[in-house]
């Protein structure tokens, strides 16, 4: 008996996979109940048992807030050729906020996210390789489309003021004596895209008060 057991541990000792006979059952029991616990807590939706209803639209409805119809303010044919002071302010902000990551705040193409972009972005203190020009309709076309191919994506969202805005600062800012738009050129870009007109954004009314209007006889 006792030389049996010293064989068993030596045995052991020399193929420790052996230890693995003892042990396996315990293995599978265990992986059995985990398997049992997984299956316990499979989401009931994942077994398909609630029948799925779509939530009550209705509840969840809002009502439009009253709003006066507006004009979108229009911008006056001078400040296409000459900024006022605070629009040049405002294009500052606007710049560093929306343009600086990858032209630099200070203009020299040298912002962090541009540092991959191929081609680079535009220096604006450099006068060659433009592809819209740096004249006002040239920037303006810019950003209505941006710049098919490259980083340079369309700024189409921001208002006409506020693409005026930067756009006069950049030139004020970082170029000497950029070039002009002549008066046609600026008409014409004035024509395309409404600049002076404005636009007149129609008002709404909450439908409760559109129907009181209405049993009211107005
Ligand atoms: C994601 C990076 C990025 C941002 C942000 C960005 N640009 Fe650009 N921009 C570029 C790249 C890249 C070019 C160069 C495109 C080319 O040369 O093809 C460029 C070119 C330009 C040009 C020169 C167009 C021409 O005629 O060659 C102007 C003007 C310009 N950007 C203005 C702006 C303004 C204004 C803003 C902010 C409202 C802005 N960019 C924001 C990447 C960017």
């Amino acid at each position: 008996m006792k030389i049996l057991k010293c064989n068993c541990l030596k045995n052991i000792f020399e193929k420790p996979l052996l230890l693995y006979a003892p042990v396996f059952p315990y293995l599978v029991v265990v992986l059995i109940l985990m398997g049992l616990l997984y299956i316990s807590k499979l989401n009931p939706i994942t077994e398909n048992k609630i029948p799925l209803v779509p939530p009550d639209s209705v509840l969840y409805s809002t009502e439009l807030s009253l709003q006066e119809p507006k004009t979108i303010k229009a911008i006056e044919f001078a400040m296409l050729k000459t900024p006022t002071s605070e629009m040049l302010d405002k294009g500052k902000e606007l710049f560093i906020s929306s343009c600086g990551s990858c032209h630099g705040n200070d203009g020299k193409g040298d912002g962090v996210a541009g540092v991959a972009l191929n081609p680079k972005p535009r220096n604006f203190y450099n006068q060659d390789g433009w592809k819209n020009g740096p004249k006002v309709s040239g920037m303006y076309l810019t950003l209505q489309k941006g710049i098919p191919g490259s980083g340079m994506a369309a700024y189409d969202f921001l208002s006409a003021n506020d693409r005026l805005a930067i756009i006069h600062f950049i030139r004020q800012e970082f170029m000497t004596n950029p070039a002009t738009d002549t008066d046609t050129e600026l008409q014409t870009l004035d024509k395309i895209y409404n600049l002076t007109a404005g636009t007149v954004q129609p008002g709404q009314i909450p439908i409760p008060e559109a129907e009181n209007l209405l049993l009211q006889g107005k």
